[in-house]
């Protein structure tokens, strides 16, 4: 059945990995469509806490997911931006505090089921980049490319740092790599889909590449 279905690059990974920059230029040079899963559980966070949803209150989180809608613009020279329900979200959901949020509303399995059709629905010819924590592993298992972006914990939080900086925002590097590291613990510890390398996928630490280094790297995976 997959033979029928788009391809799909599958791009996991931590936060601060690069997957964001790699996944959107990858969909640009394949003239493929681009999932920035984390926006989508960035955006339930932010329209959680935007409605007054308490992190805990899985039906109302489940309700809020069901009837969500988010496009995603990507562009080859800035971050892709973001509309939830019609909303120009961009700048809210790059905060770390955004990310904070998504982390801790993603472990619910009942919030993963309300999200894993609209993430599943991008699947769409000629092909998709999808880039997130569960990618190869739950949400495009047959995926035919599959690649574990990783890198240390200090590097990420460097990377970070001066992403948000260059956007005007204010940000300590110390607060944002204790971030980090808590998100990593969270991510990766959780029952439901957690941060691992699918058993299949190429796994690339970028901390000592360019990235034009990876992107040509995975452009031989696919070719
Ligand atoms: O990729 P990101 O930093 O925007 O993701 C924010 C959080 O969302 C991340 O810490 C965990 C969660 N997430 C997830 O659980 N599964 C995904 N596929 C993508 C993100």
């Amino acid at each position: 059945m997959s033979q029928t279905l788009p391809p799909v690059l599958a791009l996991d990974g931590p936060s601060g990995a690069g997957k964001g920059t790699i996944g959107q230029l990858c969909a640009v040079k394949f003239g493929w469509h681009y999932l920035d899963s984390g926006a989508i559980y960035r955006g339930l966070g932010w329209l959680a806490d935007s409605e007054g949803v308490s992190s805990n209150d899985v039906a109302g989180l489940v309700s809020l997911a069901d009837s969500m809608s988010l496009v995603c613009h990507v562009c080859e020279t800035d971050s892709a931006t973001i509309e939830i329900n019609g909303q120009m979200v961009t700048d809210q959901l790059r905060t770390d505090e955004a990310g904070q949020l998504a982390s801790q509303i993603a472990p619910i399995p009942e919030v993963r089921a309300a999200l894993l059709k609209m993430q599943q629905r991008c699947r769409k010819a000629p092909g998709l980049v999808a880039d997130g924590r569960d990618m190869g592993t739950t949400v495009f298992p047959d995926a035919p490319f599959k690649v574990f972006l990783t890198a240390s914990a200090e590097i990420r939080a460097q990377r970070r740092y001066d992403q948000l900086k260059a956007k005007g925002m204010s940000v300590n590097l110390a607060r944002l790599l204790e971030s980090i590291q808590a998100r990593d613990v969270r991510d990766s510890s959780r029952d439901a889909s957690p941060l691992k390398p699918a058993e299949d996928a190429l796994v690339l630490d970028t901390s000592d590449l360019s990235i034009d280094e990876v992107v040509a790297r995975i452009l031989t995976l696919v070719n």
